[in-house]
C-alpha cells in the first residue's frame, strides 16, 4: 500500500514554480556549484544593505566545524520582512489572525505591521535593548508574537521564543540560560475557550531570575493579573506613545537572528542559534517552493510560533515572500472538530500545513466535519513533524485534498532551520508516508550505525546524516559550541548527524523511521526522556525513573515512565496523579506520562547501567523478544515489569 506512487496532477504541474526537469537540473547544480547556486538565489530572494563577496564558508570537519554563509554582507531580516513590500504591497494582508473565538478575526496590512513592528521597537529601545541583547517571548498566538519576533530583528536583539505551554520552571531555565534582558508575555492566552494564566506564570518564572529582567505584558483578554511597579509594562500603551519610525540596525550577515531551544537525548534543552542571512534565505525559498506559493495566496501553517515551524513558515518565510500568512490562536477541536475546515473556507486559504498528530485526531471525529465545508479554495496540504503514517496520509489525500491536492510532507528539524527534504509539488511524485527527496543543496547520507560508513547503494537503510551544510543550518548551541560538536559532529565524523533513523528506497526516496536517540515525539513535540526522568527524580519520594516511548494511535508516541520510589514509600493511585502533576509542573503539560507503571527494580548491566531496550520492549507490549538478557546485574526485575507492563495493546 505504502510504495504507491502519486503523480503530481496535470493542473499542479502547470502552476508550479518548478516542474520535474527543472527539479533535477537546479539540484545538480546546487551540488556541483554550491557558490554559484545560493549567491545567485541570495542576491535574487534578499535586499541586502551590503552585498557579499563570499558566499560559503563551511566545514563538518571535527572538531572544527563551523558555518559561515554570505559572511561579509550585510543585510536585515525586518526590512526583508516588512519595508521592502511597502512599495508594492502596502495594503496586502500580512497577518490574517483567526482568534480562538470563531466569531473574531484580524487582518494587518504590511502598511500596519510596519508601524506595530516600529512601535514595538522603539518600547523595546526605550527599555534599554540593544544589538546582542537576548528577549524571551512567552506569548499566544497573537498578531505581537510577530510584532516582537520582528522588532527584535530590527534593532538586532535576539529573540528566544518559549512555547507558552511550558511551565514557569522551563521558562525561568530559558530565561537564564540565554541571560536575556527582558521578557514579553500576555495577561492569558485563550485556546479551546479555556486561557492559561501566562502572566501569573510569567511572575512565577521571574522569581527565579534577575532581578534586573524587565516584563512586557501584552494585555490582550483583559484578564486580571497582579503588576510589580517598576518591572512590568503595558507594552501596547507604551506602543501607542512611542514614534512609528525605527531605523533598522544593519546586521552581519552571520549575526544571531534567534535562540531556540530544543530537547535532545541529554541533559537540559539546548539553545539552538540560527543566524541572520542563510536562515532568511532557506526559509524564504522553501516557503516559496515548497507550498508553491504565489503572489495572492492566502497561506496557513498551523503550527505554533514557539516551534521553530512558527518561526519560519508562520513569520520569516512568508513574509519574505510578501505573503498572506495565517495565525491560528486556538485548536483544531474547539468550537468542534470542524474547525480548520472552517477557517480555511472562511479565508479561502489555498496552502494548509499541519501535523500528522492534528490529522489523525481529526479523522477520528468523522468525515462529516470536513464535508461540512467548502475547502474548493485549497491548492496544496503540508505536514510536519512526525512521520506520517499511511492511514492519515490517505485520509489527508481522500477527505480533505479530494484526491487532486499535492501533499507535502516535510522533514526537517529545529536545527536545521528549514525544510531539507520534501516533495516539490508540481516535480516530485509522492508516496504515502516518504518524505521524498531533497531540497536543493541538501546531500544526505544514509550511514551505517555500526560502522559509521556511509552506505552508498540507493536502496539503505540506517541513520540520517548530511554530507554538506545548508545556508538555514544553526551555527552553534548557545554559549556551548563544544555540546554543538559533539552531539551532532562526533558519532559520525564530517557528516551532521541527525538523530533519525531512515530507509532509502530504489527510486532515492528517504523514509524517515524516526529517532533512534533517547528523543521521543508526543504529538510532534520533541521531548528529551532524560528531562521528563529528571523532572521525575526531582521529587522526594522518588528513588529512579527511567522514561521511554510506546507507539500511541494519537500522539504518535506516548511517555511511559517506569518509577523506583524511596524505601518506605508506597504505591498509590494519589502518588501516580502527584507525580503526574509534578511534570506538568516542572516542565508543562506536553511532558505528563501517559502511562506510569511502579517499578521494584530497573533492568541494569553489572556496571550500573540501565538497558533501555528493554524497558521499551515491555513498554511497547513487545515483550516476547526482549533479546539477552543474561548480562543483566539481576534478571528477575525484568520479570516483574512484564507482569505488571501498563500497555497491553
Ligand atoms: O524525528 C524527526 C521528526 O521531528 C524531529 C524534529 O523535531 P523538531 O526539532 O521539534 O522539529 C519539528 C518540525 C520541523 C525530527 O528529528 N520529524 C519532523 N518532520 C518529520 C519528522 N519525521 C518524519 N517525517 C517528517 N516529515
Amino acid at each position: 500500500m505504502t510504495d504507491k506512487t502519486y503523480e503530481p496532477a496535470a493542473e499542479t504541474v502547470a502552476r508550479a514554480h518548478v516542474n520535474a526537469a527543472q527539479y533535477e537540473e537546479m539540484y545538480a547544480r546546487s551540488i556541483k556549484d554550491p557558490d554559484g547556486f545560493w549567491g545567485d538565489e541570495a542576491r535574487a530572494r534578499l535586499d541586502w544593505i551590503k552585498p557579499f563577496t563570499k558566499v560559503r564558508n563551511a566545514t563538518f570537519a571535527h572538531p572544527d566545524v563551523s558555518i559561515r554563509w554570505f559572511e561579509d554582507g550585510a543585510l536585515n531580516v525586518c526590512a526583508n520582512c516588512v519595508d521592502r513590500h511597502l512599495a508594492t504591497r502596502a495594503d496586502q494582508t500580512a497577518i490574517l489572525w483567526e482568534s480562538d473565538d470563531p466569531a473574531v478575526d484580524a487582518k494587518i496590512t504590511y502598511r500596519q505591521l510596519h508601524e506595530k513592528v516600529c512601535r514595538m521597537a522603539n518600547v523595546l529601545k526605550g527599555q534599554g535593548v540593544v544589538k546582542g541583547d537576548r528577549v524571551v517571548l512567552y506569548l499566544p498566538m497573537i498578531p505581537e508574537a510577530a510584532y516582537a519576533m520582528l522588532a527584535c530583528a530590527r534593532i538586532g536583539a535576539i529573540h528566544s521564543v518559549v512555547f507558552a505551554g511550558f511551565s514557569p520552571d522551563a521558562l525561568a531555565n530559558r530565561i537564564n540560560d540565554s541571560a536575556a534582558k527582558l521578557l514579553i508575555t500576555a495577561d492569558e492566552a485563550p485556546r479551546g475557550g479555556r486561557r492559561t494564566a501566562l502572566k501569573a506564570n510569567a511572575d512565577e518564572a521571574l522569581l527565579h531570575c534577575s532581578d534586573k529582567v524587565k516584563c512586557l505584558v501584552v494585555k490582550h483578554t483583559g484578564g486580571q493579573t497582579t503588576w510589580v511597579d517598576g518591572r512590568d509594562v503595558d507594552v501596547k500603551a507604551e506602543m501607542a506613545k512611542v514614534s512609528a519610525d525605527c531605523p533598522v540596525e544593519e546586521m552581519n550577515a552571520e549575526d544571531p537572528l534567534f535562540i531556540l531551544y530544543t530537547s535532545g537525548s541529554t541533559g537540559r534543552p539546548k539553545g539552538v542559534v540560527h543566524t541572520t542571512g542563510g536562515y532568511l534565505l532557506h526559509a524564504a525559498m522553501t516557503h516559496q517552493l515548497v507550498f508553491d506559493y504565489h503572489d495572492g495566496d492566502v497561506y496557513w501553517c498551523t503550527a505554533d510560533v514557539g516551534w521553530v515551524t512558527g518561526h519560519s513558515y508562520i513569520v520569516y518565510g512568508p513574509l519574505a515572500n510578501g505573503a498572506t500568512t495565517l495565525m491560528f490562536e486556538g485548536v483544531p477541536t474547539y468550537p468542534d472538530a470542524s474547525r480548520f475546515w472552517r477557517v480555511c473556507e472562511k479565508h479561502k486559504v489555498n496552502q494548509f500545513y499541519t501535523a500528522p498528530t492534528a490529522i489523525r485526531a481529526l479523522m477520528g471525529q468523522g468525515e462529516e466535519f470536513v464535508e461540512a465545508a467548502d475547502l474548493s479554495s485549497l491548492r496544496l496540504l503540508g505536514s510536519v513533524g512526525e512521520p506520517i503514517n499511511p492511514e492519515a496520509w490517505l485520509w489527508y489525500n481522500r477527505v480533505v485534498g479530494k484526491e487532486r491536492l499535492p501533499i507535502v510532507d516535510t522533514w526537517w528539524q529545529t536545527e536545521n532551520g528549514g525544510i531539507l527534504i520534501s516533495a516539490l509539488p508540481g516535480a516530485i511524485a509522492t508516496k504515502p508516508g516518504s518524505a521524498t527527496r531533497p531540497f536543493f543543496g541538501v546531500e544526505p547520507a544514509v550511514v551505517d550505525p555500526q560502522t559509521g560508513k556511509e552506505i552508498e547503494t540507493v536502496e539503505a537503510e540506517g541513520v540520517l546524516c548530511m554530507k554538506n551544510a545548508w545556508p538555514g543550518m544553526f551555527r552553534t548551541v548557545y554559549g556551548d559550541h563544544d555540546r554543538y560538536v559533539s552531539t551532532y559532529f562526533s558519532d559520525f565524523k564530517g557528516y551532521y548527524f541527525s538523530g533519525d533513523g531512515c530507509r532509502r528506497d530504489q527510486d532515492g526516496y528517504y523514509w524517515i523511521t524516526g529517532r533512534v536517540d533517547d528523543v521521543i515525539n508526543v504529538s510532534g513535540h520533541r521531548m528529551g526522556t532524560a528531562e521528563v526522568e529528571s523532572a521525575l527524580v526531582a521529587h522526594p519520594k522518588v528513588a529512579e525513573a527511567a522514561v521511554v516511548g510506546y507507539p500511541h494511535d494519537l500522539k504518535g508516541q506516548g511517555i511511559y515512565a517506569y518509577v523506583t520510589l524511596m524505601a518506605g514509600d508506597e504505591p498509590s493511585d494519589e502518588l501516580r496523579k502527584e507525580l503526574s502533576d509534578w511534570v506538568r509542573k516542572e516542565i508543562g503539560p506536553i511532558a505528563k506520562p501517559d502511562l506510569l507503571q511502579w517499578a521494584p527494580g530497573l533492568p541494569k548491566t553489572r556496571s550500573g547501567k540501565i538497558m533501555r531496550r528493554i524497558l521499551r520492549k515491555i513498554a511497547e507490549n513487545e515483550h516476547e523478544s526482549l533479546g539477552d538478557i543474561s548480562t543483566l546485574a539481576d534478571p528477575s526485575v525484568v520479570e516483574d515489569l512484564i507482569e505488571n507492563r501498563k500497555n497491553r495493546d
